[in-house]
């Protein structure tokens, strides 16, 4: 009752903070990546499927809170199809107009270059410090090109979109999202001054001395381009922090304002926050309580009284996937009374697989896997069983029957992973976690903490969450699930709303 109670007025208090922002306008959402991407079937119809990663689980909740306009890159050749059919994207959201989706559609060699040159194997690796510095990054003039010609032009491609759908409105109230997207607030800017925008970035924020590495019209632009929002949002303090360093590094006719969290450039203001974001427990819950997805929990323990550790990522290097296996053949080899008793579920999602890194990481894994399963498997017994597709609720439901959820990254903005384990588990998970994942700010205390590199120190803690007493299981999770439900997505979102309406006024 109390819960419930608890999430009426929640949901009132956004309804407030979204009417004040909002009035009886629509909320302009732009992201790379959208709720659907079509692909082409064998007979060239186009097939709607879901799309994956943290940003759309949490930016589909929001579209179930506000009617938005949500402007997704044509990332394939069936969403570049599909972007001329309007019919058939509103089919696939299910006919329903809370959710209008338009695509910023470019060139194929155009995205390309925006994608698969700067913003993944780029901007991606440089914020999540995962350049091997002797070899790379080299910014030569190829990467000076696709600059220029993709990411510039995409950023380009998505302001017109923005504008095009803010037709005959003077003051549209815009989110933009992501690393895809730091150039898109200058051309609305200019072409609205008195826009509402703000920008949120879902990947780490490193320090200055990383932007210092890269070419200065590149950092430049970023932190200029983001100045032209009135709110740039981060997951962590920290990261907000890192933003205000760069700015006051790279922009010197700007003005830092370390005590307001805020950036004076030509008397514009421009507000720094951060929002941790979160998901929908209870949206989270009722795809893991489906029949279908039950039944997968079933049928994935088998019937066996194993104990379970379960992972669920991105098939990507940041996740660091490769040391978390190392760590549960580390357990393995110390504690032969856990072989044949514990197993480690893998639920990998396929991602970026264009990427050269992306594919040689995939195989990384796939090798330690069968090594892990060659050494120590027996019949009977699979210590690793590995499933790679996009099925969120298979993941769930693998999360709901874990007693261990390992949640590892090298460094991740925030890892809601980490948050849906928390949301679903029916068998009191232990979370071990990174220090270095955005989630470890708001987790720590009922978490057991790794630091990413230390294989011996996971090792360790998978062995004390394997061997911990029910109820002191029992107490961590509903410690951690309190305060997922309390800071969940709809307080994400509120804070967003409230300090943009407060502008408004
Ligand atoms: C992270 C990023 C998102 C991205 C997602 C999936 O969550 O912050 O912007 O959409 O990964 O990556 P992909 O490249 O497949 O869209």
């Amino acid at each position: 009752m109390a819960a419930q109670r608890d999430m009426a007025t929640a949901d009132a208090e956004l309804a407030a903070a979204a009417h004040a922002l909002l009035g009886d306008r629509r909320l302009i959402i732009a992201t790379n990546r959208g709720p659907v991407t079509f692909t082409t079937a064998a007979d060239g119809s186009l097939r709607p499927r879901r799309g994956s990663g943290g940003l759309v689980t949490a930016l589909g909740h929001v579209s179930q809170r506000v009617p938005i306009t949500w402007i997704a890159a044509a990332m394939s050749e069936g969403d570049r199809r599909a972007a001329a059919d309007a019919r058939l994207v509103r089919r696939a959201l299910g006919d329903d107009e809370t959710v209008r989706l338009r695509f910023a559609s470019v060139e194929r060699s155009v995205y390309e270059q925006a994608y698969n040159v700067i913003a993944n194997p780029f901007l991606w690796f440089l914020q999540h410090q995962m350049w091997n510095l002797p070899e790379r990054p080299v910014i030569d003039a190829a990467t000076m090109r696709a600059w220029d010609r993709g990411y510039v032009a995409l950023n380009d491609a998505f302001a017109r979109e923005v504008l095009s759908q803010a037709r005959g409105d003077r003051e549209p109230r815009i989110m933009l999202h992501d690393y895809h997207l730091y150039l898109a607030a200058e051309p609305i800017r200019r072409a609205r001054p008195r826009a509402i925008l703000s920008h949120f970035t879902h990947i780490p924020w490193p320090p200055s001395s990383i932007w210092q590495t890269i070419a200065p019209p590149i950092r430049e632009a970023i932190a200029r381009g983001l100045l032209a929002n009135n709110v740039v949002g981060f997951q962590t303090a920290r990261y907000a922090h890192n933003f205000l360093r760069m700015v006051e590094t790279f922009v010197p006719d700007a003005t830092v304002d370390y005590d307001a969290s805020l950036v004076k450039r030509r008397r514009f203001v421009t507000h720094v926050r951060s929002y941790p974001i979160s998901i929908d427990p209870e949206a989270t819950r009722r795809v893991a309580s489906s029949r279908a997805a039950r039944r997968r929990a079933d049928q994935l323990l088998g019937g066996s009284r194993e104990q379970v550790i379960v992972r669920v990522d991105r098939l990507e290097p940041s996740k660091n996937i490769l040391r978390g296996f190392l760590a549960f053949e580390t357990l393995l080899q110390r504690n032969a009374r856990l072989r044949g008793r514990i197993s480690f579920l893998a639920f990998l999602v396929p991602s970026r697989t264009g990427l050269r890194e992306y594919g040689h990481y995939g195989r990384e894994v796939q090798n330690a896997v069968d090594r892990i399963n060659a050494r120590y498997g027996r019949a009977g017994w699979r210590p690793v069983q590995l499933f790679y597709e996009n099925d969120y609720a298979q993941a769930l439901a693998g999360l709901s029957i874990a007693d261990v959820v390992l949640v590892n990254p090298l460094v991740d903005g925030m890892n809601l992973v980490a948050k849906e384990a928390v949301a679903v588990s029916a068998r009191d998970a232990v979370l071990v976690l990174s220090e270095t994942a955005g989630a470890f700010d708001q987790m720590a205390d009922g978490a057991l903490a790794v630091a990413p590199a230390d294989v011996v120190g996971t090792a360790d803690a998978l062995a004390t969450a394997l061997a911990m007493p029910r109820e002191e299981r029992a107490r961590r999770l509903a410690k951690l699930r309190r305060g997922v439900e309390r800071e969940d997505i709809t307080w994400w979102l509120r804070r967003q709303f409230e300090d943009l309406a407060e502008l408004v006024r």
